[in-house]
């Protein structure tokens, strides 16, 4: 599907010889960087943007009030971040998130009564299940993959770290049935409870208009998508510094992470930073090395014997948890196309801090590992990289210094919220960032509707997609 006119395409390309071109477009046209030049040479993009909102500001407030007004919601971005998409035919209520937020914990819906979303994405660890490599389920099974978090998720253009699927509705239905997460048979047992519990059958009706016995697992999906649509973080150091011109919001060093982020790292290419926001990802899908190694001999193989599988109607949300081999073939899954043989979804980096361990397979338990990875130019160890790797993964030559510096910075992405929630509860990972929840907000204008889902991509998209270098 081609997506000319979107939000997400007006991303600057990464082409290995306009690496200069998306510096300066991401530098705002002020033209290479140097770590010397600091914090004005790193915010030339907070004065153009402040000068913009102040001529718009009052007309954008207006009329978020008016909307907002209209269609009972408030959709109210933090400095950094874009409005949130909220698809059409599910606008947001105060009650709906409610109920979403209530379904999103209930522990009923798993075949033991042990598990709910919350159990792998829990809010002091940022929505994930950190330090767990991969995922626990129902009778502590376990799955195949690393717990993403679901903050920011409402931004992504596919959900999964395949995208397998479109969005966060259709998302929300297969953990119940996945055999290593809920391990339900089938949705009923879900259907029963909110058609029989009287405060679920309350809260339907007020939400939806609906009868006990007229609510669908559509509804459930729908309340839960709207309460995650609430999970947004922005308002980090680093966008106090970058969007918010408070030049003391990052450390020296790390404002030397950031310009190695951005320059020698070519982290940005595709873990993107645009001018007036960052999502840290670009919604493509790469291999850079990571869990190949495990099937590289086999691909053909396993590749084949996937395609069988599927062709001959296996579930392919439970065929990946549940076999390890399966799971390393990464966007093939999705696409049948040889070529996504191991890519996967650029991950946001916000709040990275404190959701270790990395990478789908959660392999690389620390930073300091991830950056090493990049730094060997995506494979650790002896012999030559995957014959799937990306272009855009080579050796990178980084100091020690340099990676210290990156990794400084890849703290700076902690939103106060979060940093603050982990440091309540003992057990989670901490994070050396500092918290500011008193920061204020900037409000921005409410969404146009859900991002096109790309889930069934041709192959030819997924080859466009795959590498940034191409
Ligand atoms: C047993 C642990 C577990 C449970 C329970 C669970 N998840 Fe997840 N979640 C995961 C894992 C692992 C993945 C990644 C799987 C993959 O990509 O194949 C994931 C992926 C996601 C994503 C995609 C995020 C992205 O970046 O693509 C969302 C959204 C999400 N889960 C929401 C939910 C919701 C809503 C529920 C409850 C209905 C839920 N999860 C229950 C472990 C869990
Ligand atoms: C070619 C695109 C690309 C480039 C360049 C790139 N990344 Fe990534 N990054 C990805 C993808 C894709 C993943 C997920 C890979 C996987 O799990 O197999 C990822 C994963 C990560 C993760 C783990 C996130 C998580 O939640 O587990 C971190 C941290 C990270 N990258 C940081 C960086 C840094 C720092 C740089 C620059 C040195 C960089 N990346 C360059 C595409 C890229």
């Amino acid at each position: 599907m081609k997506r000319s006119t979107s939000r997400w395409s007006s991303r600057p390309a990464a082409l290995p010889g306009r690496v200069g071109d998306q510096r300066r477009a991401v530098l705002g046209g002020r033209g290479t960087l140097r770590p010397s030049r600091t914090a004005a040479a790193l915010r030339p993009t907070s004065n153009r943007l402040s000068a913009r909102l102040s001529g718009r500001l009052w007309g954008l407030l207006v009329g978020l009030i008016l909307v907002a007004a209209a269609a009972r919601m408030v959709v109210a971005a933090p400095l950094g971040l874009p409005a949130v998409p909220i698809p059409p035919d599910n606008p947001q209520t105060p009650e709906k998130i409610a109920l979403g937020e209530k379904l999103f914990h209930d522990k009923r819906f798993s075949a033991t009564g042990e598990i709910s979303c919350a159990s792998c994405h829990a809010a002091e660890k940022a929505f994930t299940d950190s330090p767990k490599p991969v995922s626990e389920g129902i009778r502590a099974l376990k799955g195949t993959r690393n717990a993403p978090t679901v903050v920011n998720a409402a931004y992504l253009t596919t959900q999964f770290w395949d995208g397998r699927e479109p969005d966060l509705e259709s998302q929300s239905l297969q953990p119940f049935v996945n055999p290593v997460e809920g391990g339900l048979a089938d949705h009923g047992p879900i259907i029963e409870i909110v058609r029989t519990d009287p405060d679920y059958v309350a809260a339907f009706r007020q939400v939806f208009g609906k009868t006990a016995e007229t609510i669908t697992i559509d509804d459930v999906a729908k309340a839960i998508a709207s309460f995650e649509r609430t999970l947004i973080a922005g308002d980090s150091p680093f966008d106090r510094f970058y969007f918010g011109g408070d030049p003391d919001a990052l450390t020296p060093q790390q404002i030397r992470g950031l310009s190695v982020y951005l320059v020698q790292g070519r982290c940005n290419s595709c873990h993107v930073i645009e001018q007036d926001q960052a999502l840290f990802t670009d919604n493509k899908f790469h291999n850079v090395g990571v869990g190949i190694d495990r099937i590289e001999g086999d691909v053909p193989e396993l590749a084949s014997a996937f395609l069988k599988a599927k062709n001959a109607g296996v579930d392919v949300d439970v065929e990946v948890l549940t076999n390890p081999k399966s799971s390393e073939l990464g966007r093939f899954a999705v696409t049948d196309d040889i070529s996504t043989v191991g890519a996967f979804k650029t991950p946001t980096l916000r709040n990275i801090a404190l959701t270790a361990p990395y990478m789908h397979d959660g392999s690389l338990a620390t930073l300091e590992e991830v950056i090493e990875h990049y730094d060997n130019g995506g494979f650790t160890g002896e012999g030559p990289a995957n014959p799937y790797l990306s272009g855009g993964i080579r050796p990178l030559g980084l100091t020690e210094q340099q990676e210290e510096d990156l990794v400084a910075f890849l703290k700076a992405l902690t939103s106060p919220e979060y940093a603050a929630l982990a440091e309540q509860t003992p057990d989670a990972t901490r994070d050396d960032a500092p918290a500011r929840p008193d920061t204020p907000r900037q409000v921005r204008a409410p969404g146009q509707g859900a991002a096109p889902p790309v889930a069934s991509s041709i192959p030819a998209a997924a080859r466009a997609a795959i590498d940034p270098a191409q």
